[in-house]
C-alpha cells in the first residue's frame, strides 16, 4: 500500500467511525450499567486480595464459618463487632466484603483442615485446633501502601473526609501506613481521642517528645493541647502537615490576641512567620523564644541604654537585658510611644 491508499483507507474508516462506535461501545456501556446497578463484590479488589494470599483458589467463607470451630478470637470478635466499624460491616449491611475477611483476605484455605472430627479429637485431648493462618494475608509483611489500600478500599476520601489529602501527605510518602496509628483490634472503641495522640506520635517522633519536655512548651504533656491541634496526620498539601496553609495562620487560630492588624506592627515579621522568634514545640527560653533576650532582639537591632545626655549625646543609664520590660507590646500596638513613633512601649 502506498501513502495514498493508506489515506483512502483511513478516510473510509473515519466515515465508519460512528457505526463502529455504536457497535462496540454502546453494548459495553449498557452491560457496564447493569454491573454497576447490581451489588456484586468489587471483583478487582477481591481478585487482588486472592493474589496477595498467593492462591487464587482461596475463597471468602464469611465470619461465621471462619470462627465456627475457634474460640481463640472470641474477644477480638466481640470487640470488633461492638465497634462502629464492626457494626456497620455486619452481615446485613450491603457492603461487598464483610467482617474478618475484609482485611485478612479469603479464609477458605485457612479453615480447610478444621473438620468437625479433627476439632472433636483435639477437644478430647484438651486443646484447640489452630486454623492454617499462614494461608491468610500476612498483613505485617505487606508494603505500607498495600496495607493502607486495604483500609482505603472502604475509607475512600468521600467516606472519610479527612483522608482527602492522604496521598499527598508526608506519612503516605514516608511509607507510614494506617496500621501504626490505628489498631483496629484495640477494643470496642476505635475513635482516636485527642489525649491518645501524643503516645501515638511519639512512637516514631522521639525528637519532638524531647522538645515538649523543655522548660517552655506547648502543654501537650499536660493534656491541654494536642499534636492534632496543629497537624493533620492524614496529610495536607501544606508544609509540615500543618492544618493551616502557613505557620502564622496555624498559630493565630488560638492566639488571636497577637493576630493584628496593628497600626504599628513589628515590620513584616508579624505577617511572616511566628517561628522567626518562637519555637513551635518547646524551648529552653521563656515564652517559647528561640533565643533569650536580649540576644533575640540583638540579631536585628542595636541595643541601647535608657537615656542620653541631650547636650553631649553621651548615653547614660543601664543597658537592660530584657528589651520587653519596656517594649512590652513587641508584636505590635495601636498606641504610639512617647516620641510619637511606634516603638511598642505601650
Ligand atoms: C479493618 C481491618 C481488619 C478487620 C476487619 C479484622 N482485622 Fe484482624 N487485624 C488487622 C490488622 C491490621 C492486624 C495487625 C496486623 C499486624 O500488624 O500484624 C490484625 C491482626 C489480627 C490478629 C493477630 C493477633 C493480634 O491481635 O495482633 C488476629 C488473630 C486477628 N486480627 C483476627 C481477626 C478477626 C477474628 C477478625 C474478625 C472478627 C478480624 N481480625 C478483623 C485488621 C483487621
Ligand atoms: C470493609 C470496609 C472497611 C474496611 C476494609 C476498613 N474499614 Fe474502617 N470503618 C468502616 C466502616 C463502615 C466504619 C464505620 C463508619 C464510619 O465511622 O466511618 C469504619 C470506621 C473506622 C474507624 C472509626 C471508628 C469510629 O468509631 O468512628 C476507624 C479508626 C477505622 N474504621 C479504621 C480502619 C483501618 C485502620 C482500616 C484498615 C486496617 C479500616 N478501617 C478498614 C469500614 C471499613
Ligand atoms: C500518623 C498517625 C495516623 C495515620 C498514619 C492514620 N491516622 Fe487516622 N487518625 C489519626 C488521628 C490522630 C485521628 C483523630 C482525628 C483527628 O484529630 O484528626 C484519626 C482519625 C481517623 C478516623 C476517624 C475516626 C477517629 O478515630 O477519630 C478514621 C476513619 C481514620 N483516622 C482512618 C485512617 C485510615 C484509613 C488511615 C490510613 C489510610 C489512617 N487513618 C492513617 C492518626 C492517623
Ligand atoms: C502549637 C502547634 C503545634 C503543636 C501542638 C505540635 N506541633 Fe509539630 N510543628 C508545629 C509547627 C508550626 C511546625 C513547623 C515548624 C517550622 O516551620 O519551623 C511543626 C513541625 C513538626 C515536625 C517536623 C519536624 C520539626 O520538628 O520541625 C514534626 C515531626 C512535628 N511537628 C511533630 C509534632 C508532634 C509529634 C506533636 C505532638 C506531640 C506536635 N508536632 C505538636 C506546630 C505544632
Ligand atoms: C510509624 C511511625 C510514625 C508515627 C506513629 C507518626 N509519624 Fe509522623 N512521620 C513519620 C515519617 C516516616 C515521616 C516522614 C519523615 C520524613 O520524610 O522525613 C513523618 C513526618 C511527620 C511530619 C513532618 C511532615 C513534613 O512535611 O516533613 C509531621 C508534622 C508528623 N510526622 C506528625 C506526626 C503526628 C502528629 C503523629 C501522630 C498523630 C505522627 N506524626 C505519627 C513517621 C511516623
Ligand atoms: C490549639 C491552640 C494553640 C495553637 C494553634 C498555638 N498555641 Fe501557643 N499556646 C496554646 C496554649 C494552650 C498555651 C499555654 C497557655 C498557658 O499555659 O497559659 C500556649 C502558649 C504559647 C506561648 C507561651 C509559652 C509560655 O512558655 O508561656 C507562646 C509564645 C505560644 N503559645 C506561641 C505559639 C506559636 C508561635 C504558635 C504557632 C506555631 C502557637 N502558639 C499555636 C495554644 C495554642
Ligand atoms: C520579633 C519577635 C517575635 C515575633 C515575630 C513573634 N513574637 Fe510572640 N513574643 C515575642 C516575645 C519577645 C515575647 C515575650 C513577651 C514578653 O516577655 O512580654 C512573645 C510572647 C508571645 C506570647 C506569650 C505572651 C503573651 O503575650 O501572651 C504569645 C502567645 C506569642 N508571643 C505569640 C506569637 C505569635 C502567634 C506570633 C506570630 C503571629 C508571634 N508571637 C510572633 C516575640 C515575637
Ligand atoms: C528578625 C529581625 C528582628 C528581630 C529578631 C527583632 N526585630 Fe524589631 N524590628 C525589625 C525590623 C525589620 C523592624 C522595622 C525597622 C524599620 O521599619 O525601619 C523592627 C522594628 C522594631 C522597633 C521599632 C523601631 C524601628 O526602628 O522601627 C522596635 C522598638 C523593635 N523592633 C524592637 C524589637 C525587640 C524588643 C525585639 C526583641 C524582642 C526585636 N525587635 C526583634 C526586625 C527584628
Ligand atoms: C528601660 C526601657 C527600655 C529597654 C530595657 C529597652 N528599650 Fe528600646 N527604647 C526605649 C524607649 C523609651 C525608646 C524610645 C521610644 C519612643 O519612641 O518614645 C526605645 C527605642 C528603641 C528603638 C527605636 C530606636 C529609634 O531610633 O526609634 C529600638 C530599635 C529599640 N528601642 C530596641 C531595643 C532593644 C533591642 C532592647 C534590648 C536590648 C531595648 N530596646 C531595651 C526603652 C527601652
Amino acid at each position: 500500500m502506498n501513502v495514498r491508499e493508506v489515506r483512502i483507507v483511513l478516510t473510509r474508516l473515519q466515515s465508519y467511525a460512528g457505526l463502529v462506535f455504536l457497535l462496540l461501545f454502546v453494548p459495553t456501556a449498557v452491560v457496564g450499567c447493569q454491573t454497576l446497578r447490581s451489588s456484586e463484590p468489587i471483583v478487582p479488589i477481591a481478585e487482588y486480595e486472592k493474589m496477595l494470599v498467593g492462591r487464587l483458589d482461596a475463597d471468602y467463607v464469611g465470619t461465621e464459618n471462619c470462627l465456627a470451630a475457634c474460640h481463640y478470637h472470641d474477644q477480638i470478635r466481640l470487640d470488633f463487632e461492638a465497634s462502629t466499624m464492626g457494626a456497620q460491616m455486619a452481615a446485613d449491611s450491603d457492603l461487598p466484603m464483610i467482617d474478618c475477611e475484609s482485611c485478612h483476605g479469603p479464609g477458605s484455605l485457612a479453615i480447610q483442615g478444621l473438620t468437625p472430627e479433627k476439632v472433636a479429637v483435639d477437644a478430647a485431648a484438651g486443646r484447640q485446633t489452630p486454623c492454617d493462618y499462614e494461608t491468610l494475608i500476612v498483613l505485617k509483611a505487606l508494603p505500607a501502601q498495600a496495607q493502607s489500600l486495604l483500609c482505603l478500599k472502604c475509607h475512600t476520601a468521600n467516606a472519610t473526609f479527612n483522608l482527602h489529602e492522604w496521598n499527598a501527605g508526608a506519612h503516605a510518602l514516608g511509607d507510614v501506613s494506617c496500621f501504626p496509628c490505628h489498631d483496629v483490634h484495640a477494643g470496642p472503641d476505635l475513635i482516636t481521642s485527642p489525649k491518645d495522640t501524643k503516645e501515638m506520635c511519639f512512637k516514631c517522633h522521639r525528637e519532638q517528645a524531647a522538645e515538649f519536655r523543655l522548660p517552655s512548651h506547648h502543654p501537650v504533656m499536660e493534656g491541654k493541647s494536642f499534636c492534632t491541634d496543629c497537624h493533620q496526620p492524614h496529610g495536607t498539601f501544606h508544609d509540615n502537615l500543618l492544618r493551616e496553609e502557613t505557620v502564622r495562620a496555624t498559630c493565630v487560630r488560638c492566639h488571636g490576641e497577637v493576630e493584628g492588624p496593628y497600626l504599628y506592627a513589628h515590620a513584616d515579621l508579624m505577617n511572616d512567620d511566628c517561628t522567626i522568634c518562637h519555637a513551635d514545640h518547646g524551648s529552653v527560653n521563656n515564652n517559647l523564644l528561640k533565643l533569650s533576650e536580649p540576644y533575640l532582639c540583638l540579631q536585628c537591632h542595636v541595643g541601647h541604654r535608657t537615656s542620653s545626655d541631650p547636650a553631649t549625646g553621651e548615653t547614660k543609664g543601664v543597658f537592660y537585658t530584657r528589651c520587653t520590660d519596656c517594649h512590652s507590646q513587641v508584636h505590635g500596638t495601636d498606641v504610639p510611644s512617647a516620641s510619637g513613633r511606634g516603638n511598642f512601649t505601650q
